[in-house]
């Protein structure tokens, strides 16, 4: 009898917050790879916030996900048979592609994974596209100088964590605001950032002007909405506004309302607000993981992966960021480790 593995299929765009009713689950054959290709078994799926924008239908900067085909993420597999010259089976690969406990491809914008003596998971997290992002984003964009007070939001989030922890590599105090208390001493006391408040907290925009004497010098956002406009208050003369996401806005409909005309307040204090995506930096993006893997080797740079066990459990990890339930990068364990 030909095997069988399962697979998600996107089935309705939501409305509003997704409940998981957006997936089916189904069973189908498992194909053999044709010449050029090659069969992985899929070992961990990322599940990310930019997701949910490729659950919309219209223009975005990723294409939507079609009613009825396979959503797409990042993912670490082990090649089990290969047609294709150079992968063999028992390679761990990192790549894209369907939510599939097993997939058949043709090996483009895969990696082998090149370091054994470190996680592949760590390719969909601090070695992959988020620590990429806080690479590019706070380097390039927020452009900081040492003695600078960065402020992150999402801090103990996949990107953010590390937004932190690389502001201290370069000399800056880092302050993160996360959604509990638990965050907040994940950031302030694993992470080392020089201060951590919790949104959810009534006092907290006291407890962030607190944290930040003599103003915001590079605020990098992952989340928008009134966390982002209480840290817009405090900017200091020439910040940096570093526009990573919105995820505070991923699951309104329509435009978000305008609640402070903030504009202003870039002439006055000279700042610069700019949006960035992590692909804009592709030429550059293995520069980057030689010096973020250098910085996990010696322990300067540390993370959490939250773990979502099953693959039948891969929408509930997705609808979970949007809850804030993962601390550090989220991963559903399909198979294996
Ligand atoms: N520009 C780019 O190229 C690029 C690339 C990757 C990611 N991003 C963006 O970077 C951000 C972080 O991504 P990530 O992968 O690192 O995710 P993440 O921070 O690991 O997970 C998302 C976190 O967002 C917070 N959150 C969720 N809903 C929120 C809300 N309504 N208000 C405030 N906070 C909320 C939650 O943390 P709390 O519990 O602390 O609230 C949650 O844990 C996202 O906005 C993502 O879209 C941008």
């Amino acid at each position: 009898m030909a095997s069988t593995h399962r697979r998600w299929v996107f089935v309705r765009r939501p409305e509003g917050m997704p409940t998981g009713a957006e997936f089916r689950l189904e069973e189908v054959p498992t194909p053999d790879p044709d010449p050029g290709q090659i069969l992985v078994r899929t070992r961990w799926i990322s599940v990310d916030p930019y997701m949910r924008g490729r659950m919309r239908a219209g223009p975005s900067y990723a294409p939507p996900w079609e009613v009825g085909e396979v959503p797409r993420g990042g993912a670490v597999g082990e090649v089990v048979a290969s047609r294709r010259p150079g992968f063999a089976p028992g390679d761990v690969v990192v790549g894209t592609w369907g939510w599939e406990e097993m997939a058949r491809l043709d090996g483009h914008g895969l990696t082998r994974w090149p370091w054994p003596d470190l996680s592949p998971t760590l390719g969909l997290g601090m070695l992959g596209m988020p620590g990429l992002t806080a690479y590019f984003g706070l380097f390039e964009v927020g452009r900081p100088r040492p003695g600078d007070t960065v402020v992150v939001s999402a801090a103990a989030g996949a990107v953010g964590s590390v937004v932190g922890q690389l502001a201290r590599l370069a000399g800056c105090r880092a302050v993160g605001i996360a959604g509990s208390a638990e965050k907040v001493a994940f950031v302030r006391d694993v992470l080392r950032f020089d201060a951590a408040v919790s949104y959810q907290d009534p006092q907290w925009t006291a407890a962030l002007e607190a944290a930040c004497p003599d103003g915001v010098d590079v605020y990098f956002d992952n989340v928008g909405g009134s966390v982002t406009e209480a840290v817009m208050d405090r900017l200091a003369l020439r910040a940096r506004v570093v526009v990573c996401g919105q995820i505070a806005r991923y699951n309104q409909e329509g435009p978000a309302p305008v609640t402070r005309d903030w504009l202003w307040q870039t002439i006055a204090k000279r700042i610069r607000v700019e949006g960035f995506l992590v692909g804009d930096f592709a030429l550059r993006h293995a520069e980057a993981l030689e010096r973020l893997a250098a910085w996990v080797r010696s322990g300067r740079l540390v993370g959490r992966e939250t773990v979502v066990e099953g693959f039948e459990r891969v929408p509930e990890a997705l609808l979970g960021l949007f809850r804030g339930t993962n601390v550090g990068k989220q991963l559903v364990r399909v198979a294996g480790s």
